[in-house]
């Protein structure tokens, strides 16, 4: 019997060096008893035979799935799970379609542990809740935050990239009984050793929990899917659980109290104090566009500021002849802080090139300059602004205008329409044609790029593509035949 002691207890490349060179050795599973760390500290400890190498030596081959499936088996907390997989590579050197046989043991137990592994990182996606910190850390501005979560598996190196990813604009350290993450200026550390419970209480927690209270929707209430979406091994770092029995409990008195309640209009006075209050003036117009965009970060016209991680100001020259408006940055957006990065923009930039524009000669930019989105998980997914929204954010729009003075504006999708010509219009009424819209200025509109991308039929996608790309070629001959001196034709415009 040979004693594998591996130095970290869910490291993949680890595990794979070590099975690899016990393969090769010609080692049976049985043989092999795996540990980690301070386990294989009591046992003499045993390296993995070297691989051999050079020519003649055959290399373990395993179908595409197996290293994502390890990946994830590796970080439960069974110990048999290094077993478990080294077992299942030897198996697929003699039958390379084992993993598609759902009835096999070993294959439905790694699939379990690795589901298992999946609904525990997203679990700490959902309930991990930040406590904030005073600020002394390398960067000064950046505010910290410290949160405590408890997870069933070795999920924190495997889910720690999202929070890097979704809270890029914080220091923030996660801690847990198996390992933490710490994320200071833009990097991203993980270590393995187990923390300590920290003390954390937050002021914001007793707001939290009024804000959890005030939305909690007595008459939506289902208390199973409630106790399936939220365990109760999470409540006790909650700061929002313990008011959920007294909720739940409360909540049929709360529908019948609701439902004996009568319809009432407002009462006679609001009308007039509607009448009466003040317009809020509009404030004094910045400058310059830097100005503005600096300007704009504070933006709390509308509640989409609340839940953005920031504002996605327009980029470009600032006397570009050309402004490109979409409808509001989407999930990619809204993290890097800049409009059309995400796969949107990357198919316009693409259908730019074609048509002859570089995009670094345009200013591009958006109707409503925070994210509308509503979470699913760990998705958040995109939902269009309302009228309302569109209008409050019309004003920096306006100023763009106003400052960039460009000769041709396209307006991408219905959103950047109403926004641009101030009131509802039919897009195909429009499309591909320059018109005159407020204050005459020259507009082109079409269609937005998100929409190619949603098209299923794939012959259906490549026409709407070609009249996406048309269009922009209309915009890049209207600006030439206008005498725009830009330096639109860096790549010929292909046909078709
Ligand atoms: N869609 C938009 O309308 N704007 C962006 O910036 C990205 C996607």
């Amino acid at each position: 019997m040979r004693t594998i002691v591996l130095n970290r207890a869910a490291d993949a490349g680890e595990w794979r060096q070590a099975a690899r060179a016990l393969l090769l050795a010609g080692i049976a599973p049985h043989e092999v008893d795996w540990r980690t760390g301070a386990e294989g500290t009591l046992f003499a400890k045993e390296r993995p035979p070297p691989s051999p190498s050079g020519a003649g030596t055959r290399h373990p081959r395993v179908p595409r799935a197996f290293p994502e499936l390890a990946e994830a088996v590796i970080c439960h907390s069974d110990p048999g799970r290094f077993a478990l997989l080294y077992r299942l590579l030897v198996r697929l050197q003699g039958s390379g379609h084992l993993l598609e046989i759902a009835s096999d043991p070993d294959v439905a137990a790694a699939r379990r542990l690795a589901k298992a592994v999946r609904r525990d990182c997203h679990k700490m996606t959902a309930f991990v809740r930040f406590r904030e910190v005073p600020a002394n850390g390398p960067a000064p501005g950046r505010r910290r935050f410290v949160a405590w979560f408890e997870p069933d598996h070795h999920i924190v190196a495997r889910t720690a990239p999202f929070f890097a990813g979704r809270f890029a604009d914080m220091d923030w350290l996660i801690m847990t009984p198996k390992g933490s993450a710490a994320f200071e200026d833009g990097t991203l550390t993980v270590s393995d050793a187990p923390a300590l419970k920290p003390d954390l209480a937050d002021a914001a927690d007793a707001l939290w929990a009024a804000y959890y209270a005030a939305i909690f929707n007595p008459a939506r209430l289902k208390v199973k899917a409630m106790q399936a979406q939220m365990p109760r091994k999470y409540w006790r770092n909650l700061p929002e659980a313990a008011l959920i029995p007294g909720l739940v409990a409360s909540a049929q008195a709360r529908v019948a109290a609701m439902a004996r309640q009568e319809p009432h209009p407002p009462p006679a006075f609001h009308a007039r104090l509607e009448a009466r209050r003040p317009q809020v003036p509009a404030p004094p117009p910045s400058g310059t566009l830097d100005a503005l965009r600096e300007e704009a970060r504070a933006c709390a016209a509308c509640p989409l500021h609340c839940q953005a991680t920031q504002t996605v100001f327009g980029e470009g020259p600032a006397d570009a002849a050309l402004m490109i408006v979409g409808e509001q940055p989407g999930d990619r957006e809204d993290l890097a802080g800049r409009p059309f990065v995400g796969p949107a923009g990357r198919l316009l930039d693409r259908m730019l090139r074609e048509a002859g524009v570089d995009r670094r000669e345009a200013y591009v930019t958006n109707a409503v300059k925070h994210f509308k989105f509503e979470p699913r998980g760990k998705m958040r997914l995109h939902r269009p602004p309302n009228a309302g929204e569109v209008e409050r954010c019309r004003w920096w729009l306006g100023r763009e205008i106003d400052l960039v003075r460009p000769k041709l504006v396209v307006a991408m999708g219905a959103t950047a329409l109403l926004a641009l010509a101030g009131r509802k219009a039919r897009l195909a009424d429009m499309r591909g044609r320059v018109t005159q819209a407020e204050a005459g200025r020259a507009l082109l509109v079409t269609i937005h790029p998100a929409y190619l991308l949603r098209i299923p039929d794939a012959r259906r996608a490549e026409e709407e593509t070609r009249r996406f790309r048309d269009d922009l070629d209309a915009a890049r001959r209207w600006l030439e035949s206008a005498g725009a001196v830009m330096r639109l034709r860096q790549m010929p415009a292909t046909a078709g």
